[in-house]
């Protein structure tokens, strides 16, 4: 038996390293040191190459190496009836709570402004909101949505979550499905933390934006799938947003010349809100491989009818 690592940039060494520590009984393989195929029960992939899993022929399961799995989907050839998993983990979450909490901090006391006008020697007070008067809606309110929400509810700020079915969390409003409207109306920074599914492709465009307070500001800390990007510029233009924080994008790196780079009303991160750590979350990797070796039920499974 063994455990098939394949990443896209084939950075596998702190990977094997921290899989070995959590269980040193474990064989670990890549693609480019696997001897016999058919030994391999189960696959941990981030962002593999369509096609990838084709000569597995004993595999078990597949997980993310992330807690996003849109990027499993987006193989036709996944195998079909296999368990699919993602990590969850609490250090995703607190680096997705942190972030988060700085860019809507940054976003009401104005520090991007101040930063432009720093680089012009420029001294302008300007007016600022306080986090208690200021709703945040999170759009998509499953586990870092939760996270997220319940240390901006510390900071202050009134917050509202918005799922598929409604959740019972202390000092938040939470929304479900057929309530979407009400819950636009009220976020005047909206984050988005939803899973990429076939339903959620292209969600932030001009419709959802026209139902935000005029001036809201954006944060997508979830897929650059979710983003119409032409609605978002004129959504900007005609001031029906103030700004955006974009962490993730269509094309990563974004392109050179992509006109979101000029745009002053625009913060850019290179996918870094919450970043999956080999040694972190490794255990749980090496508890699923375990577990499918003992036919067991797997943890932090994926539904594939629903996509997350
Ligand atoms: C990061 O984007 C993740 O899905 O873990």
């Amino acid at each position: 038996m063994a455990l098939l690592l394949i990443r896209n940039d084939k950075n596998y060494t702190p990977w094997i390293d921290a899989l070995k520590k959590a269980d040193s009984s474990i064989t670990v393989v890549t693609p480019e040191t696997v001897e016999n195929p058919e030994e391999v029960t189960m696959a941990v992939t981030w962002k593999a190459p369509q096609g990838s899993f084709a000569k597995y022929t004993n595999l078990k399961a597949i997980g993310s190496m992330g807690a996003g799995v849109d990027h499993l989907f987006d193989d036709p050839s996944l195998p079909k009836n296999i368990s699919l998993t993602r990590v969850v983990d609490d250090k995703l979450a607190s680096d997705m709570q942190e972030f988060v909490s700085a860019l809507c901090l940054n976003h009401i006391r104005n520090l991007k402004e101040y930063a432009a006008l720093q680089a012009q020697a420029k001294w302008k007070p300007t007016s600022y909101k306080r986090a208690k008067d200021v709703t945040v809606g999170i759009l998509g309110f499953g586990t870092l949505g939760q996270a997220v929400g319940n240390m901006l509810s510390t900071i202050g700020f009134k917050v509202t979550g918005w799922s598929h079915s409604k959740k019972d969390v202390e000092q938040i409003t939470s929304y479900s499905q057929n309530e979407l409207d009400r819950f636009l109306a009220e976020a005047e920074i909206l984050v988005c933390l939803l899973p990429l599914t076939d339903k959620t492709e292209g969600i932030l465009n001009t419709e959802l934006f026209s139902k935000l307070p005029k001036g809201a500001y954006l944060i997508n800390v979830a897929r650059g799938g979710h983003l119409v990007e032409t609605d978002l510029i004129e959504a900007l233009n005609n001031r029906q947003l103030s700004g955006a924080a974009l962490d993730v994008f269509h094309t990563e790196p974004l392109p050179q010349d992509h006109l979101f780079w000029n745009r002053n009303d625009i913060t850019i991160t290179p996918h870094i809100a919450s970043m999956s750590n080999a040694a972190s979350v490794s255990a749980q990797i090496a508890e699923n491989y375990n577990r499918v070796k003992n036919g067991e039920e797997l943890l932090n499974t994926v539904s594939s009818e629903r996509g997350y």
